[in-house]
């Protein structure tokens, strides 16, 4: 009988019919559905309602319930203003790289300040004070995979996906800091952002492999909102007849996520201070990085970012800046040639903090997000959207972009910081960054496989392994759990081993 309200409610859900809670959504009354369509038709959004009177009963709830969710004003005002940005930016805006005392680099700080990072961010961690956040609720349209991008197998020896690569990272981390300071019940809750699309596939995912050995209850997913498709005349688009049409809210939605689905106040009440968030897409990223945390901790901060060096004028990277006296993200069409190409006197590219989207937060700051989330902007994405043309009833493929997308960035909240409370870190490209974007030649699974690889290589050669092989391209796996940044590996010192490898367990 379970089995079968279960299946019943699983698929409501999957049509968008449920209220909630896994209850299905009610008809509205008369009146209510009055009251919906004039504000609809107030805001020039009356063609959501074309077919409505033809829908079957759980169609018109499951209809209503999606259109009650969204302001008609908000969205058209929103679209308005992506589309029309105030011009607020002008010639005169003045950017320099950051100051130098908010910058540090892995590449060339001393040794002994990279220890006192490392120890004191795993002290954090075992004091519980550190949780991490992931943003997962991306589509993915580029790699084109019908499962969320976490599951994606990259063709790594032992076939992990990149949530599970993240989340041994996790209980590795947990590990070291457990030994470290003989403590018991080290956690570092995993909060993961997924969106309507990814929620029910992560969720599923995750509970197959067993939470990759984390605890089920310190592993939380929750889901980012979404905002209604906008034709190219600025209408809201159905996806059929009884739907919108709607798309996640951007990296940006994270913020307003936090709050809404009480991440934040899990968090008070676990007694986090401090968190780092970062992308799924990244294979190579170190989740929780201790060394991360320290410097972030120590500089006291709101923000810290990671970065990596821009590889030449030319690389399309956003850079972390300085704007008009505030921390900034500045795209690489938005820079000119000359600022581009701009050099120190040491020869380095004066704006080379290449943005890999890997942020620290404090506790506080994302206590304050209520404050400002209204304020970030819309950035408009020109798509091809499937629509129900409201006049013909007919679906439309399109072949060119028909429509927008809104979305915010997770960035267009750090000029809200005065800079001295806002850091980078400098790390190294080739230990910290490969990101998952296509589905082949660069930033494929194939780049992500061998990053991994020459990683894993890269450890046990300087722990004293040999590596051999027919191909020299070929590399080592090693898994999280034995070492998280190349720690740990003294048992392979003198051997011989045969790439490709993976290690997997420690002799
Ligand atoms: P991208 O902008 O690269 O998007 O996301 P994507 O979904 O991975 O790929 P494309 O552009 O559709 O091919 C960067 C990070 O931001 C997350 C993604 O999951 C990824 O970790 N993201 C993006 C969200 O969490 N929510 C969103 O609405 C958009």
């Amino acid at each position: 009988m379970d089995a079968i309200k279960d299946a019943v409610s699983s698929t409501l859900e999957k049509l968008n019919l449920t209220g909630g809670q896994g209850v299905p959504a009610k008809e509205p009354t008369e009146e209510q559905l009055n009251e919906l369509k004039s504000k609809y038709a107030k805001a020039g959004q009356e063609q959501v309602f074309a077919f409505y009177d033809k829908l079957s009963s759980a169609e018109k709830a499951g209809l209503y319930e999606q259109l009650e969710n969204f302001n008609p004003d908000y969205i058209n005002e929103i679209t308005d203003r992506a589309l029309n940005p105030p011009q607020t930016e002008s010639t005169e805006s003045k950017i320099e790289p950051l100051p130098e005392n908010a910058t540090s680099s892995v590449l060339d700080s001393s040794a002994e300040d990279l220890q006192k990072w490392y120890d004191s961010g795993l002290e954090l961690i075992a004091e519980n004070k550190v949780a991490v956040v992931l943003m997962a609720g991306g589509q993915g349209t580029r790699l084109g995979s019908s499962d969320p991008k976490g599951c994606f197998n990259i063709g790594l020896p032992s076939s992990k996906s990149l949530f599970q690569l993240q989340g041994e990272r996790i209980a590795k981390a947990e590990k070291l800091a457990k030994k470290k300071h003989g403590k018991e019940g080290v956690t570092i809750p995993w909060y993961v952002m997924t969106s309507g699309p990814t929620r029910a596939p992560t969720q599923k995912f995750f509970e197959e492999k067993n939470y990759f050995g984390l605890k089920k209850e310190n592993v939380i997913i929750f889901e980012q909102g979404v905002l209604p498709c906008i034709s190219n005349e600025g209408k809201i688009l159905l996806e059929s007849k009884s739907k919108v049409a709607v798309a996640p809210d951007g990296n940006g939605g994270l913020y307003q996520a936090l709050i809404n689905a009480g991440v934040v106040s899990d968090m008070g009440q676990r007694g986090i201070k401090h968190i780092h968030a970062y992308c799924v897409d990244n294979c190579l990223v170190k989740v929780a990085d201790p060394a991360f945390i320290g410097f972030s901790a120590a500089k006291n901060v709101d923000i810290a970012t990671k970065v990596v060096r821009k590889r030449d004028a030319k690389e399309s990277v956003g850079l972390i800046l300085q704007k008009n006296g505030r921390p900034d993200v500045v795209e690489y069409s938005e820079i000119s040639t000359e600022d581009a190409e701009a050099k120190e006197s040491s020869g380095l590219l004066k704006f080379r903090a290449a943005n890999i989207v890997n942020h620290y937060y404090s506790y506080e700051f994302l206590e304050s997000i209520p404050e400002w989330a209204k304020k970030l902007p819309h950035h408009v994405a020109r798509k091809k959207i499937p629509y129900v043309n409201t006049e013909t009833g007919e679906t439309v493929k399109p072949e060119k972009p028909n429509g927008i997308k809104l979305e915010q960035f997770v960035f267009d909240c750090f000029p809200f910081l005065p800079l001295d409370k806002f850091a980078c870190m400098e790390v190294k490209r080739e230990d910290e960054f490969s990101p998952l974007k296509n589905a082949s030649g660069e930033d494929s699974p194939q780049s992500s496989k061998k990053d991994i690889m020459a990683q894993g290589k890269k450890w046990v050669e300087v722990a004293g392994a040999t590596v051999v092989s027919e191909n020299p391209e070929e590399g080592v796996e090693v898994s999280p759990l034995i070492s998280y940044g190349g720690e740990g590996l003294d048992f392979v010192k003198n051997t011989t081993i045969t790439a490709p490898a993976v290690i997997e367990n420690e002799p």
